[in-house]
């Protein structure tokens, strides 16, 4: 595939230096309770990669993959599990860890989700949120930049699968929102 023109929204050094931010905040906020990350793949890896690496305090990671029924119901907010965690989390402090929340019909399914796991808290940190998109009442406890409705790419996410590789944040020229 080959790769179209983008034009940058959020630099490299900018996220960087917000991955740290956040990181910050949660090695304090999480001290002494060993929380359990949870990366939603795929569109997180890279952002849970750099955050990891920001914290201190101890940590384990874990994987889920989540898709929609299709479009046709993605308003229903049915999300079906591709790939379930490895371990119980019942007693654990579990922090999602996603790359943007849009209508939040993904993080609302996987929060209810979790919560029936017995889980001690489960709390979200994003990168990306484009509040404008929201279908249902639900909100990051650390994000790190608010967007308008455009269409990103990079920093793990994609457009048909392309583009997660860049460094930055990127907005594809001539895309429609
Ligand atoms: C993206 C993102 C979230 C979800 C947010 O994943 O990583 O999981 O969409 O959308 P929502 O708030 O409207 O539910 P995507 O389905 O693009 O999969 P990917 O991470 O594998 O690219």
């Amino acid at each position: 595939m080959q790769l179209q023109e983008t034009k940058t929204l959020i630099s490299a050094g900018e996220i960087q230096a917000k991955v740290a931010e956040l990181a910050g905040r949660v090695d304090k906020d999480y001290y002494g309770k060993n929380p359990l990350l949870l990366c939603v793949l795929k569109g997180a890896v890279i952002f849970l990669a750099d955050f990891m690496r920001c914290l201190t305090i101890p940590v384990e990671i874990d994987f889920m993959a989540v898709s929609s029924y299709g479009a046709s119901t993605k308003s229903s907010g049915v999300v079906r599990i591709l790939k379930d965690l490895e371990s119980s989390i019942e007693g654990r402090h579990v922090l999602i860890v996603e790359d943007i929340i849009d209508t939040g019909l993904t993080l609302k399914y996987l929060v209810e989700n979790l919560r029936s796991r017995g889980p001690a808290t489960v709390k979200i940190v994003t990168l990306l949120d484009k509040p404008d998109r929201r279908e249902v009442d639900i909100e990051a406890d650390y994000c790190g930049f608010k967007i308008p409705n455009e269409f990103v790419v990079g920093y793990g996410l994609d457009y048909n699968e392309g583009y997660r590789q860049l460094p930055q944040v990127s907005v594809l020229k001539g895309s429609q929102k």
